[in-house]
Protein backbone atom coordinates (compact mmCIF):
# COMPACT_ATOMS: atom_id res chain seq x y z
CA UNK A 1 0.00 0.00 0.00
CA UNK A 2 1.22 3.32 -0.83
CA UNK A 3 0.16 6.17 1.64
CA UNK A 4 0.01 10.03 1.02
CA UNK A 5 3.11 11.13 1.85
CA UNK A 6 2.18 14.61 3.80
CA UNK A 7 -0.86 12.59 6.22
CA UNK A 8 1.31 13.43 9.33
CA UNK A 9 0.22 11.38 12.15
CA UNK A 10 1.20 12.47 16.08
CA UNK A 11 -0.13 11.34 19.66
CA UNK A 12 -3.88 12.40 19.08
CA UNK A 13 -4.32 10.38 15.80
CA UNK A 14 -3.27 7.33 17.78
CA UNK A 15 -5.41 8.30 21.13
CA UNK A 16 -7.89 8.63 18.12
CA UNK A 17 -7.01 5.29 16.90
CA UNK A 18 -7.37 3.78 20.29
CA UNK A 19 -10.45 5.29 20.77
CA UNK A 20 -12.49 3.89 17.00
CA UNK A 21 -10.21 0.65 17.86
CA UNK A 22 -8.51 0.83 15.14
CA UNK A 23 -4.98 -1.00 15.49
CA UNK A 24 -1.87 0.47 15.23
CA UNK A 25 1.39 -0.36 13.55
CA UNK A 26 5.06 0.52 14.38
CA UNK A 27 8.09 -1.08 12.99
CA UNK A 28 11.35 -0.27 13.93
CA UNK A 29 14.04 0.74 11.11
CA UNK A 30 18.02 1.93 11.95
CA UNK A 31 18.81 3.44 8.32
CA UNK A 32 18.12 5.41 5.08
CA UNK A 33 17.11 2.12 3.19
CA UNK A 34 15.07 0.72 6.00
CA UNK A 35 13.00 4.01 6.53
CA UNK A 36 12.25 4.27 2.46
CA UNK A 37 11.11 1.19 2.67
CA UNK A 38 8.94 1.45 5.74
CA UNK A 39 7.66 5.17 4.17
CA UNK A 40 5.91 2.96 1.72
CA UNK A 41 3.63 1.39 3.31
CA UNK A 42 0.87 1.93 6.17
CA UNK A 43 2.64 1.52 9.19
CA UNK A 44 2.29 4.69 11.60
CA UNK A 45 5.01 4.82 13.37
CA UNK A 46 8.81 3.90 13.20
CA UNK A 47 10.82 3.04 15.86
CA UNK A 48 14.92 3.93 16.06
CA UNK A 49 15.23 0.88 18.54
CA UNK A 50 18.06 0.40 20.75
CA UNK A 51 17.78 -3.28 19.07
CA UNK A 52 20.27 -1.05 17.11
CA UNK A 53 22.97 -3.09 19.01
CA UNK A 54 21.58 -6.70 18.32
CA UNK A 55 20.83 -6.50 14.71
CA UNK A 56 22.40 -3.37 13.09
CA UNK A 57 26.06 -3.54 15.57
CA UNK A 58 26.14 -7.19 16.45
CA UNK A 59 26.14 -7.08 20.03
CA UNK A 60 24.23 -9.33 22.42
CA UNK A 61 22.03 -6.52 23.43
CA UNK A 62 21.17 -3.60 23.69
CA UNK A 63 23.95 -2.36 26.41
CA UNK A 64 26.50 -0.56 25.04
CA UNK A 65 24.74 1.41 22.36
CA UNK A 66 25.20 5.00 22.44
CA UNK A 67 23.51 8.26 22.68
CA UNK A 68 26.00 9.41 19.02
CA UNK A 69 24.58 5.87 17.86
CA UNK A 70 20.87 6.37 18.40
CA UNK A 71 21.50 10.74 16.84
CA UNK A 72 23.02 9.40 13.64
CA UNK A 73 20.47 6.42 12.99
CA UNK A 74 17.52 8.28 13.84
CA UNK A 75 18.91 11.41 11.38
CA UNK A 76 18.95 8.56 8.63
CA UNK A 77 15.66 7.30 9.33
CA UNK A 78 14.12 10.61 8.90
CA UNK A 79 15.75 11.27 6.01
CA UNK A 80 14.56 7.96 4.66
CA UNK A 81 10.86 8.50 5.80
CA UNK A 82 10.25 12.27 6.10
CA UNK A 83 6.49 11.94 6.79
CA UNK A 84 6.62 8.82 8.95
CA UNK A 85 6.57 9.62 13.25
CA UNK A 86 9.50 9.10 14.38
CA UNK A 87 10.12 7.84 18.29
CA UNK A 88 13.75 6.83 18.85
CA UNK A 89 15.09 5.03 21.94
CA UNK A 90 16.82 6.74 24.84
CA UNK A 91 19.84 3.82 25.12
CA UNK A 92 20.91 2.33 28.53
CA UNK A 93 22.31 4.76 31.01
CA UNK A 94 21.13 8.55 29.08
CA UNK A 95 18.52 9.02 31.40
CA UNK A 96 19.69 7.25 34.40
CA UNK A 97 22.41 9.90 35.83
CA UNK A 98 20.90 13.11 36.38
CA UNK A 99 17.39 14.80 35.15
CA UNK A 100 19.58 17.47 33.28
CA UNK A 101 21.22 14.78 31.32
CA UNK A 102 18.08 13.20 30.39
CA UNK A 103 16.27 16.41 29.33
CA UNK A 104 19.42 17.22 27.24
CA UNK A 105 19.57 13.52 26.15
CA UNK A 106 16.03 13.37 25.17
CA UNK A 107 16.38 16.99 23.30
CA UNK A 108 19.29 15.95 21.19
CA UNK A 109 17.17 13.33 19.82
CA UNK A 110 14.79 15.30 18.93
CA UNK A 111 17.33 18.27 17.67
CA UNK A 112 20.06 16.35 16.08
CA UNK A 113 17.94 12.92 15.50
CA UNK A 114 15.25 14.18 13.78
CA UNK A 115 12.44 12.19 16.38
CA UNK A 116 9.18 13.03 17.03
CA UNK A 117 9.12 11.52 20.21
CA UNK A 118 11.07 9.43 22.13
CA UNK A 119 10.99 6.11 24.28
CA UNK A 120 12.47 5.15 27.46
CA UNK A 121 12.01 1.77 29.94
CA UNK A 122 10.89 0.93 33.09
CA UNK A 123 8.33 1.83 35.66
CA UNK A 124 10.42 2.49 38.82
CA UNK A 125 9.65 5.91 40.18
CA UNK A 126 13.18 7.34 38.91
CA UNK A 127 11.63 6.69 35.16
CA UNK A 128 8.30 7.94 35.80
CA UNK A 129 9.90 11.42 36.98
CA UNK A 130 12.32 10.93 33.94
CA UNK A 131 9.06 10.66 31.90
CA UNK A 132 7.38 13.62 34.04
CA UNK A 133 10.08 15.74 33.44
CA UNK A 134 11.08 15.07 29.53
CA UNK A 135 7.22 15.80 28.30
CA UNK A 136 7.61 18.99 30.92
CA UNK A 137 10.08 20.25 27.84
CA UNK A 138 7.59 19.59 25.30
CA UNK A 139 9.10 16.22 24.22
CA UNK A 140 6.49 13.57 24.15
CA UNK A 141 7.46 10.02 25.42
CA UNK A 142 6.18 6.39 24.96
CA UNK A 143 7.07 4.33 28.14
CA UNK A 144 7.96 0.65 27.77
CA UNK A 145 6.94 -2.30 30.26
CA UNK A 146 7.22 -5.81 30.78
CA UNK A 147 10.82 -7.55 29.00
CA UNK A 148 12.91 -4.45 28.90
CA UNK A 149 15.79 -5.25 27.47
CA UNK A 150 17.95 -2.67 29.21
CA UNK A 151 16.99 -4.68 32.43
CA UNK A 152 18.78 -8.02 31.15
CA UNK A 153 21.38 -8.12 33.54
CA UNK A 154 18.89 -7.45 36.33
CA UNK A 155 16.47 -10.33 35.15
CA UNK A 156 19.11 -12.74 34.79
CA UNK A 157 18.56 -12.99 30.70
CA UNK A 158 15.42 -12.48 28.35
CA UNK A 159 12.33 -13.93 30.05
CA UNK A 160 8.82 -13.64 29.88
CA UNK A 161 7.62 -10.57 32.56
CA UNK A 162 4.65 -9.67 34.71
CA UNK A 163 4.26 -14.10 35.26
CA UNK A 164 2.16 -14.38 38.55
CA UNK A 165 -0.35 -12.17 40.41
CA UNK A 166 2.38 -10.04 42.45
CA UNK A 167 4.25 -9.38 39.27
CA UNK A 168 1.16 -8.79 37.29
CA UNK A 169 -0.05 -6.16 40.13
CA UNK A 170 3.10 -4.18 39.39
CA UNK A 171 3.32 -4.09 36.14
CA UNK A 172 -0.23 -2.53 36.01
CA UNK A 173 0.68 0.14 38.97
CA UNK A 174 3.46 1.38 36.77
CA UNK A 175 1.59 1.60 33.77
CA UNK A 176 -1.23 3.80 35.57
CA UNK A 177 2.17 5.71 36.58
CA UNK A 178 3.31 5.79 33.16
CA UNK A 179 0.07 7.32 31.57
CA UNK A 180 0.02 9.50 34.56
CA UNK A 181 3.51 10.82 33.64
CA UNK A 182 1.83 12.36 30.65
CA UNK A 183 3.50 9.68 28.46
CA UNK A 184 0.60 9.27 25.22
CA UNK A 185 1.86 5.47 24.66
CA UNK A 186 3.51 2.46 26.02
CA UNK A 187 5.10 -0.49 24.45
CA UNK A 188 4.47 -3.97 26.57
CA UNK A 189 7.20 -6.32 25.61
CA UNK A 190 6.74 -10.19 26.68
CA UNK A 191 3.93 -10.20 28.78
CA UNK A 192 1.38 -12.43 29.12
CA UNK A 193 -2.14 -11.69 26.94
CA UNK A 194 -4.34 -11.83 29.40
CA UNK A 195 -2.09 -8.80 31.33
CA UNK A 196 -1.68 -6.85 28.14
CA UNK A 197 -5.31 -7.40 27.90
CA UNK A 198 -6.12 -5.62 31.38
CA UNK A 199 -3.96 -2.82 30.83
CA UNK A 200 -4.48 -1.84 27.31
CA UNK A 201 -8.51 -1.96 28.98
CA UNK A 202 -7.02 0.16 31.85
CA UNK A 203 -5.69 2.97 30.37
CA UNK A 204 -6.57 5.85 27.77
CA UNK A 205 -3.27 5.63 26.00
CA UNK A 206 -2.61 3.30 23.12
CA UNK A 207 -0.68 0.04 24.00
CA UNK A 208 1.58 -1.55 21.29
CA UNK A 209 2.28 -5.06 22.27
CA UNK A 210 5.63 -7.33 21.14
CA UNK A 211 4.92 -10.82 22.13
CA UNK A 212 1.97 -9.27 24.70
CA UNK A 213 -0.95 -11.35 22.77
CA UNK A 214 -4.02 -9.85 20.41
CA UNK A 215 -5.29 -7.49 22.79
CA UNK A 216 -2.99 -4.07 22.60
CA UNK A 217 -4.00 -1.21 20.24
CA UNK A 218 -0.91 -2.14 17.96
CA UNK A 219 1.60 -4.29 17.42
CA UNK A 220 5.52 -3.67 16.64
CA UNK A 221 8.04 -5.69 15.50
CA UNK A 222 12.04 -5.73 14.63
CA UNK A 223 12.60 -4.89 10.95
CA UNK A 224 15.54 -7.36 10.69
CA UNK A 225 13.57 -10.30 12.81
CA UNK A 226 9.92 -9.87 10.73
CA UNK A 227 12.01 -10.17 7.33
CA UNK A 228 14.01 -12.59 8.21
CA UNK A 229 17.55 -11.28 7.94
CA UNK A 230 18.66 -11.34 11.55
CA UNK A 231 19.42 -14.71 14.10
CA UNK A 232 16.69 -13.86 16.47
CA UNK A 233 13.35 -15.76 16.53
CA UNK A 234 11.45 -15.12 19.38
CA UNK A 235 8.24 -17.25 20.10
CA UNK A 236 6.36 -14.00 19.15
CA UNK A 237 8.31 -13.45 15.69
CA UNK A 238 6.00 -13.94 12.56
CA UNK A 239 8.82 -14.05 9.65
CA UNK A 240 7.32 -12.22 6.49
CA UNK A 241 10.41 -12.51 4.33
CA UNK A 242 13.88 -14.47 3.85
CA UNK A 243 16.14 -11.49 3.55
CA UNK A 244 19.11 -13.51 4.52
CA UNK A 245 18.03 -16.46 1.51
CA UNK A 246 18.03 -13.85 -0.92
CA UNK A 247 20.87 -11.38 -0.11
CA UNK A 248 23.06 -14.72 0.24
CA UNK A 249 21.70 -15.87 -3.21
CA UNK A 250 22.39 -12.74 -5.18
CA UNK A 251 26.10 -12.29 -3.60
CA UNK A 252 26.43 -15.84 -4.60
CA UNK A 253 25.59 -15.00 -8.12
CA UNK A 254 27.61 -11.61 -8.50
CA UNK A 255 30.80 -13.82 -6.95
CA UNK A 256 30.22 -16.84 -9.17
CA UNK A 257 29.82 -14.56 -12.34
CA UNK A 258 33.03 -12.39 -11.52
CA UNK A 259 34.93 -15.33 -11.41
CA UNK A 260 33.49 -17.02 -14.93
CA UNK A 261 33.78 -13.66 -16.32
CA UNK A 262 29.44 -13.21 -17.33
CA UNK A 263 30.24 -10.07 -15.14
CA UNK A 264 30.41 -7.37 -16.42
CA UNK A 265 28.85 -8.21 -20.05
CA UNK A 266 28.51 -5.64 -22.85
CA UNK A 267 25.56 -3.69 -20.94
CA UNK A 268 27.45 -2.60 -18.27
CA UNK A 269 30.81 -1.43 -20.10
CA UNK A 270 31.35 2.39 -21.11
CA UNK A 271 32.10 3.62 -24.86
CA UNK A 272 35.08 6.07 -25.96
CA UNK A 273 31.58 8.79 -26.00
CA UNK A 274 31.38 8.25 -22.30
CA UNK A 275 28.07 6.52 -23.04
O1 LIG B 1 14.62 -1.54 20.65
C1 LIG B 1 13.59 -2.01 20.17
O2 LIG B 1 13.54 -2.48 19.03
C2 LIG B 1 12.39 -2.03 21.00
C3 LIG B 1 11.25 -2.87 20.53
C4 LIG B 1 11.56 -4.29 20.74
C5 LIG B 1 9.97 -2.47 21.14
O3 LIG B 1 12.35 -1.42 22.02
Amino acid sequence: MTVSANKVLGPSSFARMKKKEQKITMITAYDYPGAKSVSQTGVEIILVGDSLGNVILGYDGTIGVTMDDMVVHSAAVRRGAPYKYVITDMPYMSYHISMEETKRNAARLVLEGKANAVKLEGGSQSRIDAIREIVDIEIPVCGHLGLTPQSVLRFGGYKVQGKGESAAEILEREALAVQEAGAFMLVLEAIPEELAKKVTRMLDIPTIGIGAGRYCDGQVLVYHDMLGHSNMKPKFVKQYANLDEIIVQGISDFDREVKDGTFPSEEYIYYPTGE
